[in-house]
C-alpha cells in the first residue's frame, strides 16, 4: 500500500507499506530515523513518541497508513538554525536533564509540543505534558527546569521580571525535592 506523508517539512512517498506496519518501524528501518526508539513496544514508556499534526503520539501503537496525508515531527526534525541544536535540547544539556538519553527525542518532542500550545507553562503543566514518558536515570526534575528555562527564554523574560511568579516557580520546585 502506498503511504504519502510529510515527514520534518518533506513530503515521503512509500510504496508497498505492509497494511499494518507500525510507524516506528517505517522511521527507523525504512526511513533510518533512529532518533525515534524503540522501548516497550506495548504503549507504556513513552519512548517511540514522535508529534502527529502536532500532537505526542505513540509511534509504536501507531499503524504507518494512519498518518497518510499528516504531518510528522521526530527529533531530527528539531534543530535550530543551520542544524545546530535547538534552544530546548541546549537547554536540556545545560540543565543535566540528558543522561542516557534514551527518553530524550520524545522528552523533547513532548516539551516541543507543549510550548507550542502554552508560551508560559506552569512546573505542574511541564510534569503533565512529559507524563508518561519514563526516564530511568534523571528524576525529572532537571528536565522540568530545563523545560522551563527555555519557556523563560522564549517569552521574552529575564531575572528582572515577574519577581512574585519566580519566588512562586521557586517555592514548586522546592516542593518537588
Ligand atoms: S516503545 Fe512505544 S510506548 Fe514504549
Ligand atoms: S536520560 Fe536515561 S532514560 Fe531519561
Amino acid at each position: 500500500m502506498p503511504l504519502v506523508f510529510t515527514l520534518n517539512g518533506d513530503e515521503i512517498r512509500l510504496d508497498d507499506i505492509p497494511d499494518g506496519m507500525l510507524l516506528v518501524d517505517v522511521l527507523r528501518d525504512h526511513l533510518g530515523l533512529t532518533g525515534t526508539k524503540r522501548g516497550c513496544e506495548t504503549g507504556t514508556c513513552g519512548m517511540c513518541s514522535v508529534l502527529v499534526d502536532g500532537v505526542l503520539t505513540r509511534s509504536c501503537r501507531t499503524k504507518a497508513i494512519d498518518v497518510a496525508g499528516r504531518l510528522v515531527t521526530t527529533i531530527e526534525g528539531i534543530h535550530g538554525p543551520d542544524g545546530a541544536l535547538s534552544d530546548l535540547q541546549a537547554a536540556f544539556l545545560e540543565h543535566g536533564a540528558v543522561q542516557c538519553g534514551y527518553c530524550t527525542p520524545a522528552m523533547v518532542l513532548a516539551a516541543e509540543a507543549l510550548l507550542r500550545r502554552h508560551s508560559d507553562p506552569t512546573r505542574e503543566q511541564i510534569r503533565s505534558a512529559i507524563n508518561g514518558i519514563l526516564c530511568r536515570c534523571t528524576g525529572y526534575m532537571q528536565i522540568v527546569d530545563a523545560i522551563e528555562a527555555t519557556a523563560a527564554v522564549r517569552a521574552g523574560r529575564n531575572r528582572r521580571t515577574g519577581q512574585n511568579r519566580t519566588a512562586g516557580r521557586r517555592s514548586d520546585r522546592e516542593q518537588e525535592r
